[in-house]
């Protein structure tokens, strides 16, 4: 049976190591790129533990040669990618009055210019390959809603919204789909690598906030990026809110 391919930038921790592993065990092989190498590494080793097929390559997703090294790499070893997901991602939330502009470019050229370069330089292959696929921008849904001192983030956010439209308009006639998913409040510290990870405690009040009665985990993105990259061949362009309700839930206390 051929494996089909995934690519993933931040597949090293949190939301992305879960990523890599559900594909994984869903029979694609993985390519891991992640600004930290042992936490790549660490991803790759347990897919290959469990019989999958795995790379860990590092890579800073805002250096242009970086991406370009991860892309030759993944199609040298694995072969051309079916699904990108684009998970690497950072925040700076700090006062705007006082907000540096050096921490808003960072902010900006990780999330949004690094999901920008990821994509084109894969879908340069893919679209070489003539194979169609599924690109999956990691969002938030704080490209929708805000709370104070969060401008760069949120704003990185909403220009992955618009990046996944216009991809997907751009990238539809040959055959690749573009969507984002939007996760609200998943709790990640499970899932950091090494002796950064620890079990976290919830309030009644966490989960209060949540139509669903819980606060999200990994597993629910991952969840979300199966579907969009499988069965979900009429869906692009899309933004795939997976918040456990928590953004139509009204605050009204009269
Ligand atoms: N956890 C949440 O509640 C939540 C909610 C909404 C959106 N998100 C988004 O989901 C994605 C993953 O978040 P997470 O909570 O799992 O974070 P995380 O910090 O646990 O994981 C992010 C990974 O990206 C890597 N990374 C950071 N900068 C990079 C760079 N320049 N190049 C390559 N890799 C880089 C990190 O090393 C890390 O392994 C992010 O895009 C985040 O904005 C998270």
């Amino acid at each position: 049976m051929t494996r089909r391919i995934l690519a993933i930038s931040g597949g090293g921790q949190g939301i992305g190591r879960a990523v890599a592993w559900h594909f994984a065990a869903n029979g694609y092989a993985v390519s891991i790129a992640d600004i930290d190498a042992d936490a790549a590494e660490a991803t790759a080793d347990k897919i290959v533990h469990d019989g999958g097929l795995a790379l860990a390559h590092r890579a800073d997703v805002s250096v242009v040669a970086d991406v370009e090294r991860w892309v030759e790499v993944t199609q040298a070893v694995l072969g051309c990618p079916d699904v990108v997901v684009n998970d690497a991602g950072i925040s700076r939330n700090a006062p705007f009055l006082s907000l540096a502009e050096t921490e808003f470019d960072r902010v900006i050229a990780v999330n949004l210019r690094g999901c920008f370069l990821v994509t084109q330089r894969f879908a340069r292959r893919m679209v070489a390959a003539d194979r169609g696929g599924a690109v999956i921008n990691i969002a938030s849904t704080r490209a929708l809603m805000s709370e104070p001192n969060t401008e760069a983030y949120s704003a990185s956010k909403g220009g992955i919204v618009a990046l996944t439209h216009a991809s997907a308009v751009s990238l539809g006639p040959h055959g690749i789909r573009v969507n984002c998913v939007s996760p609200g409040w998943i709790e990640t510290r499970a899932w950091k690598h090494g002796d950064r990870a620890s079990i976290p405690a919830q309030s009644e009040r966490d989960r209060a906030q949540h139509p669903v009665g819980r606060v999200g985990v990994p597993d629910d993105v991952a969840q979300a990026c199966l579907y969009l990259a499988g069965s979900a061949g009429f869906v692009t362009g899309q933004n795939l809110v997976v918040d456990g309700g928590m953004t139509v839930r009204m605050i009204y206390e009269p």
